[in-house]
């Protein structure tokens, strides 16, 4: 595939990597690609600036934009790799027909990741616990008012050296969750199994009440009955009950996380019992959970040291993180990095 590459002329300097955080800087370039009547025109590799866009854009106005997240890595040998690409991008074209659209075909998706980063690899840091983190949109961008389905869309990917994702912890420092016992995430039939731009938008309201409260996120539950676990924050939930690894199984208001995945293979490689089951409320408010995590992307694993059931506190783990997230964490960020050994092959040479 031919991908036009337009250098910027004038490259930003590097950020100080101890003011990493999450999302606040960005590379150098940026990959779009248009797709019109369902034809994708030539990718291209362009100076990371605003976008055009026409202000009856149907993602403006209709919400019809979805996203993914995904990270480029520097091992300890200095080289560059992606991890799991062909994940992400087989997720965004799976979850674009719920939303109307057609995401580009998810070889061709993973060859501009790769390219985008071939361009930008000066922006993937090496420090531990950094990564060059992928941010491709699909979007909306025909100018129209009626309400059905754009025929224009725009796949753009941005690029933002990271380090952690919560800005109170570094590594693996437990978070304090508020269970949301009245507004949902996502419900039966809805579109919370893709990543869809409104998914978060739905989510800021409980997230905001939940931080004056002094909680970093939400716990979510199930639309109908508010009984079952489903997320917490943006991420998916694991948790430890018994000699179990317990998650909830995948559904149509469960995004099918990348690390998820990743997480279940590697507790099952560890002769861990993965189980995915509905995990109820009464079950955590009862304290029976030895270790509750979320895993994602963005944080790779993040253990809950308190969950609030409007007002009753319950420690999980005496508030440390327990030692099956450690022990999935380490090896997890271990392979990213390239001191454990990528026995599942989802590390793909940046070349
Ligand atoms: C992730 O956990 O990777 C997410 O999807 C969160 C992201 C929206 C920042």
């Amino acid at each position: 595939m031919a991908i036009r590459i337009t250098r910027t002329s004038s490259p930003k300097p590097q950020p100080d990597v101890k003011k990493l955080g999450f999302g606040k800087f960005f590379s150098d370039h940026m990959a779009t690609c248009e797709c019109v009547d369902g034809k994708w025109a030539e990718p291209q590799l362009v100076p990371f600036g605003p976008l055009s866009i026409d202000p009856a854009a149907g993602a403006l106005h209709y919400g019809q934009a979805m996203f993914e997240g995904l990270k480029a890595f520097r091992g300890e040998d200095g080289k560059v790799r992606l991890f799991r690409a062909d994940a992400n991008a087989k997720r965004m074209a799976k979850g674009a027909p719920r939303l109307c659209m057609q995401a580009p075909d998810p070889a061709k998706a993973v060859e501009i990741f790769h390219a985008l980063v071939a361009l930008d690899r000066d922006w993937v840091p090496s420090a531990l616990g950094t990564s060059l983190y992928l941010r491709p949109n699909l979007i909306a961008t025909e100018g129209y008012l009626g309400v059905r389905p754009s025929t224009r869309y725009l796949f753009y990917v941005i690029a933002s050296p990271v380090g952690a994702y919560y800005s109170n912890a570094s590594g693996l420092e437990p978070v304090r969750i508020k269970v949301e016992l009245k507004l949902t995430r996502a419900a039966p039939g809805g579109i919370g199994a893709a990543k869809a731009a409104a998914n978060y938008a739905t989510s800021l309201y409980s997230a905001a009440e939940a931080k004056k409260e002094g909680y970093s996120q939400v716990l979510w539950m199930d639309a109908k009955e508010h009984a079952f676990v489903e997320e917490v924050g943006t991420m998916n939930l694991f948790a430890v009950i018994g000699d179990e690894l317990v998650t909830p199984p995948l559904s149509d208001s469960i995004l099918a996380g990348v690390t998820r995945d990743s997480l279940m293979t590697l507790a099952r490689d560890k002769g861990i019992k993965v189980v995915e089951r509905p995990i109820t409320r009464s079950e955590l408010e009862a304290g029976t959970a030895k270790e509750v995590f979320g895993s994602g992307t963005a944080a790779v694993v993040s253990p809950v040291g308190e969950l609030n059931f409007e007002g009753k506190k319950v420690m999980i783990n005496g508030g440390q993180p327990g030692p099956i997230a450690k022990a999935l964490y380490d090896e997890l960020t271990g392979i990213q990095r390239g001191s454990k050994p990528d026995t599942h092959g989802w590390l793909k040479l940046v070349e």
